[in-house]
């Protein structure tokens, strides 16, 4: 008998519809699986064969042929032996049941365990968009499944497990999740900004740079604080929304990063990869063609710590998906695309010896080694940069002050200002001021005649570069957010105006 079981694969983050067609017959003995690339094949229906015999089925001795549809559809993972064994114990009978309104995911293991797979969030996502109601997953991957929310979720240990739900003996457990409850217990840090002491200028100008989502640079001395605020910006990065937090979590899940026990990537997550890392582990590729560093940081922060120390060719390989805010992979015929839209923060010293400009004088390196020990900075990456804060050497006296504002304060606001955010760009496919563009700078970011003036003098007296000016705008702009205030006034374009310390002082 031809039976049809449905199961899916995934490309790139979207999860497609595979259709199990087997079908056993008299004839002599095989056990041909066609649609699958040879090596998943093999293995397949070794793990397929062992787990029904192990489960205590029979896998009788007949013309077995299993394809998997559609044909052109390239199918990975190992999510297929489950489907595969429920398709053979219908085409031989085995199992009486109707399974039409079932999508089934899952590895077996030789006794006929079932074993998690990933991109199981992408996989359920796709079957519930297919208009399908029921999936059963591995139990593991069971509670991340369950955030597609409106499809029931299923999660089986063993095929006997599957077996028994199908005939009516024993139901499965559903999952379903209370995201309010995971995203309140992803709110929780061991850091705090209150920790960072004095350094007024730069915990404002982070805040500002949050608030907006705009790219941050700090420049500074050893010691003065750098990687340490830079650690503490996942603390006040505003909420996720749940669709964001979906999107995040199907990165992680296609990737394999989701720890287990894991459901939700329910915070924004904030990704430091070492300036050593390989070009692939960071843009992404690889055999797998997996997400890198700069998806897994997508909805949140990716962060760059002693910039120049990065090779040449992997500060080159993140340009172009950094700007275009997607990276497309190939391998083989097949080339996926994940987001990674980050917000991209980075750190640096001002000279190999980090003391250039420093009121002690320590520094001995020569005009030509800090151009060159900056270059790196300038051009492409510079370019992207909205924000450029200088990170004064800290004092005694800055850590004995009092304890600085905590992290909740602070993230209070910007929760504030990414709401009218938010509110004001509903209708223009951008999120924060950092994405304005173009035309939406002209409608979003009017300034009136005494603002213009002031920012032309600038331009005049300091010999800003024309790309200095939008971004000067859409910082102004977000500092008027932070206040709750539509027109941009003068004092918001001095500030922003103060966010171009490289420009002024290292690039002129
Ligand atoms: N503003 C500050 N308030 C409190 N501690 C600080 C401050 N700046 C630096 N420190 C202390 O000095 C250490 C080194 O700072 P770090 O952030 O690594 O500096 P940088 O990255 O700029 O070289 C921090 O771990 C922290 O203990
Ligand atoms: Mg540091
Ligand atoms: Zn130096």
């Amino acid at each position: 008998m031809i039976v049809k079981v449905n199961t899916g694969t995934v490309s790139g983050l979207v999860g497609y519809r595979v259709i199990v067609e087997a079908d056993f017959s008299n004839g002599l003995p095989s056990f041909d699986l066609v649609g699958l690339p040879d090596a998943t094949v093999r293995e397949s229906k070794e793990r397929v064969r062992a787990a029904i015999k192990n489960s205590g089925f029979e896998f009788p001795a007949k013309k077995a042929i299993v394809n998997l549809a559609p044909a052109d559809l390239k199918k990975e993972g190992t999510q297929f032996d489950l489907p595969i064994a429920v398709a053979v114990l219908l085409s031989t009978g085995q199992l009486k049941a109707n399974t039409d309104e079932y999508v089934f995911v899952g590895e077996l293991g030789l006794s006929g365990e079932i074993r998690a797979v990933n991109g199981v969030l992408s996989l359920v996502s796709g079957a519930k968009e297919n208009g399908f109601k029921k999936v059963i997953v591995p139990i593991e991957n069971a509670r991340e499944a369950s955030l597609a929310q409106g499809i029931d979720v299923y999660g089986a240990e063993c095929l006997a497990d599957v077996y028994s739900h199908l005939m009516g003996e024993k139901e499965l457990e559903i999952f379903k999740c209370d995201l309010e409850k995971i995203f309140k217990e992803a709110s929780s840090y061991d850091m705090d900004f209150s920790e960072v002491r004095g350094q007024t200028a730069l915990r404002r100008g982070v805040e500002i740079g949050v608030s907006g989502g705009h790219n941050i640079l700090m420049i500074g001395t050893p010691g003065s604080g750098k990687s340490m605020i830079a650690q503490r910006i996942p603390t006040i990065l505003p909420d996720m929304t749940i669709d964001e937090a979906i999107e995040v979590t199907k990165i992680y899940s296609v990737a394999g990063a989701l720890d287990s026990g894991m459901r939700l990537v329910a915070r924004r997550p904030f990704r430091s990869p070492h300036h050593s890392a390989s070009a692939v582990s960071v843009v992404g590729g690889g055999a797998k063609a997996k997400p890198g560093e700069i998806s897994l940081a997508h909805n949140g922060v990716l962060f760059l710590d002693e910039f120049p120390e990065y090779k040449k060719d992997l500060i080159e390989a993140m340009r172009q998906p950094l700007e275009d805010k997607k990276i497309t992979v190939t391998r083989a015929a097949a080339s996926y695309t994940y987001p990674c839209n980050a917000m991209l923060v980075v750190a640096l010293n001002p000279c190999k010896c980090g003391f250039y400009g420093d009121p002690s004088g320590k520094c001995r390196c020569s005009e030509t080694d800090v151009r060159k020990y900056l270059g790196k900075i300038s051009g492409p990456i510079l370019d992207r940069i909205d924000i450029q804060l200088e990170a004064a050497s800290v004092k005694y006296s800055d850590l004995k002050a009092p304890k600085g504002e905590s992290s909740e304060v602070v993230k209070e606001r910007i929760n504030a200002a990414r709401k009218i955010q938010l509110m004001r760009y509903r209708n223009e496919k951008i999120t924060c001021n950092a994405q304005l563009t173009g035309s939406l700078i002209e409608k979003y970011c009017q300034i009136g005649i005494e603002e213009s003036e002031m920012l032309k003098s600038a331009f005049d007296s300091i010999g800003f570069t024309a790309r200095a000016y939008t971004r000067i705008l859409k910082v102004a702009r977000t500092i008027a957010d932070t206040e709750g205030r539509e027109k941009i006034n003068t004092m918001d374009i001095a500030e922003a105006i103060g966010y171009r310390n490289l420009d002024r002082k290292y690039f002129t």
